[in-house]
């Protein structure tokens, strides 16, 4: 009860009825009132006004499953939600989840990780009340060679969410880290099941630096917060229903083209180091060479000194800028 009140407060900027919520979630004035108090022992303020009813006046940055139901309003994206105030990792449930059959769009959200993981095997920390961890559970319809794509689209929806939100003019560093400044708020870890030739799950986890006021000097050069870059927080459960906005809207464009063809330019639009130099590392060797954006697959492009353009896939590959993490 308390997420259907709070989902409808939300939605009127003015005074709600109790009657009017009465009637429509078929429940007593009692229940409604149970719901406001319950809702207000979580931070949210509600005004309560004899023959006017109530409305909402803030609301908490709390990551609950009412927070986020009232938040979201997407076709399919959070249509199953699960919210922890601590996990291991969301992508760790959202896997054993995709393993039992649950649905696509399924979404675990957690305030704190104890256990996040990053990419190569790297931890990922999120501490309490400061950052948005998230996975988004798939079970898409296309070969497992497009899954890659996902991740792409992922950093998209996480661009326009945050730079829409907070004003932060966020660029993407290939392929899928959200920088701002020139350090990363953003990193996003793809996983995957397949089956023969056909995706069984994918999982996007999705991690954000929103309110950390420092972080440990490994670090310190490479990440940073959304509030260490503009001075601001941005509510975290809003910023999670515009990314899963965004990203349903770039899912849709990307799956009826096959590949990024229709996205590519506004990915170029906001990649970092775009034209210039960059160091590519692997296994076998190290080289450099200019960024010359991305293919329709998503793979990097790069123009070697012999003014060839080779396509880099991300998996193992490392690239960089000449002058350290762009
Ligand atoms: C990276 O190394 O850049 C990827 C980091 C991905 C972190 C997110 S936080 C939510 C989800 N759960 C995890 O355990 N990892 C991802």
């Amino acid at each position: 009860m308390k997420a259907k009140i709070l989902s409808a407060l939300s939605h009127e900027s003015g005074f709600v009825s109790g009657q009017e919520l009465c009637d429509r979630f078929g429940v007593s004035r009692t229940a409604v009132w149970k719901a406001v108090q319950a809702l207000e022992k979580d931070g949210y303020q509600i005004e309560a006004v004899r023959n006017k009813g109530y409305r909402l006046l803030s609301v908490p940055d709390i990551l609950t499953v009412e927070s986020c139901t009232s938040a979201i309003h997407g076709d399919w994206a959070g249509c199953c939600v699960e919210v922890y105030d601590s996990i291991d990792s969301t992508n760790r449930r959202a896997k054993e989840l995709g393993e039992s059959g649950a649905v696509h769009g399924t979404l675990i959200v957690a305030d704190c990780q104890t256990a996040g993981k990053g990419r190569r095997g790297r931890n990922w920390e999120t501490p309490p009340g400061v950052a948005l961890s998230f996975s988004l559970l798939l079970r898409p319809g296309f070969l497992p060679d497009k899954a890659s794509m996902l991740t792409l689209i992922a950093a998209v929806a996480v661009e326009r969410a945050v730079r829409d939100m907070t004003g932060c003019a966020v660029s993407i560093k290939w392929p899928n880290d959200v920088v701002l400044n020139h350090r990363k708020i953003c990193g996003i870890l793809t996983e995957m099941s397949t089956e023969l030739d056909s995706i069984h799950y994918v999982v996007i986890g999705i991690g954000i630096n929103i309110a950390q006021k420092s972080f440990p000097p490994e670090l310190k050069e490479k990440a940073t917060s959304i509030l260490m870059e503009s001075g601001n927080t941005v509510n975290r459960s809003a910023l999670l229903a515009r990314i899963l906005e965004e990203f349903e809207k770039l899912y849709t464009v990307f799956a009826a083209a096959g590949d990024l063809s229709d996205i590519r330019a506004e990915y170029e639009a906001v990649l970092a180091g775009l034209g210039s130099p960059v160091v590519i590392e692997d296994e076998q060797n190290r080289r450099s060479g200019i960024c010359r954006g991305i293919t329709k697959n998503g793979a990097l492009r790069v123009e070697t000194q012999d003014g060839r353009i080779e396509e880099i896939i991300s998996g193992e590959v490392s690239v960089r800028g000449i002058y350290g993490y762009i």
